[in-house]
């Protein structure tokens, strides 16, 4: 199959304002960041690359984009207030959502899950990293970049991610049109970013439906804090919930650095 993307579908979203492309970069958010200082950006407008050759993962983490993944940034100008607070959580929601979404849509079976607040999951493997920006240079601006392993095969990966990390190629045994994936993440991002401005309980609960770390004893870290607890899913304004020994603690913000 012909892997490139096809600009013209791709332009044509009604959701996008701007699109640029890029063959080959060093990381797609390094660009959207960029793009975000400028005043008169129209926005959502999307940096795609076919080879992202340095992508940025939370924290000091790399991404590995081998040939034939998915790596694209968003950037994002949010004016809805509700968004606005603990934006970077809710948008990683949004978009860890959306992915998921995109799986079920293509792979109806698949047991896809979300890993809050910003990975997919499909049969316990990693199959999608997002990271969430802020512009620091003007509020209300985020950068929210996505990248899915879709034609690239883990096998080539370095060996500490070929255990833990898959590919719809792998899983779906042919070639994914990269094009469709990207556009059918875009059209549930749209609507679900929608919904996520006018406070809608039915998206709440699509997310805490997909949540992998129910039930499970974690440690999240947020800064210097270190909370300890037993998951009890993700609530309406997108925290995870731990039950902890002082009671439940809310979670808006950090990273899940153990799964017990
Ligand atoms: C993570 O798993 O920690 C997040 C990974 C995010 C990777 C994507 S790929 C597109 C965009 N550009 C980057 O440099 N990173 C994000």
């Amino acid at each position: 199959m012909d892997n490139s993307f096809d600009l013209a579908r791709i332009r044509a979203l009604p959701f996008l304002a701007g699109l640029e492309y890029c063959r080959e970069i060093d990381s797609t958010n390094n660009r959207a960041l960029e793009r975000a200082k400028q005043p008169h950006l129209p926005c959502p407008w999307l940096v795609l690359t076919d080879r992202q050759t340095k992508g940025r993962g939370r924290g000091t983490n790399q991404w590995w984009s081998g040939a034939g993944s998915l790596t694209f940034s968003l950037v994002l100008e949010c004016r809805g207030k509700r968004l606005l607070s603990q934006a970077e959580c809710r948008i990683s929601l949004v978009a860890a959502l959306s992915v998921c979404e995109t799986v079920q849509d293509l792979l109806p079976h698949a047991l896809v899950q979300l890993k809050w607040p910003n990975d997919v999951f499909f049969q316990g493997k990693k199959l999608c990293g997002i990271l969430v920006e802020a512009d620091s240079s003007r509020g209300g601006r985020f950068v929210v970049g996505i990248g899915v392993n879709v034609n690239n095969s883990l096998r080539a990966a370095p060996v500490e991610l070929s255990a833990i990390a898959i590919s719809l190629t792998e899983v779906a045994e042919q070639s994914i049109d990269r094009t469709d994936v990207l556009l059918r993440i875009l059209t549930h991002f749209s609507e679900n970013l929608t919904h996520c401005e006018s406070n809608s309980l039915a998206l709440a609960d699509r997310w805490r439906s997909l949540c992998m770390l129910h039930g499970r004893t974690l440690c999240v870290e947020a800064g210097k804090q270190r909370t300890i607890g037993v998951c009890q899913g993700i609530d309406d304004e997108g925290a995870l919930l731990l039950q902890t020994e002082a009671g439940i603690s809310r979670c808006l913000s950090g990273m899940v650095v153990q799964i017990y």
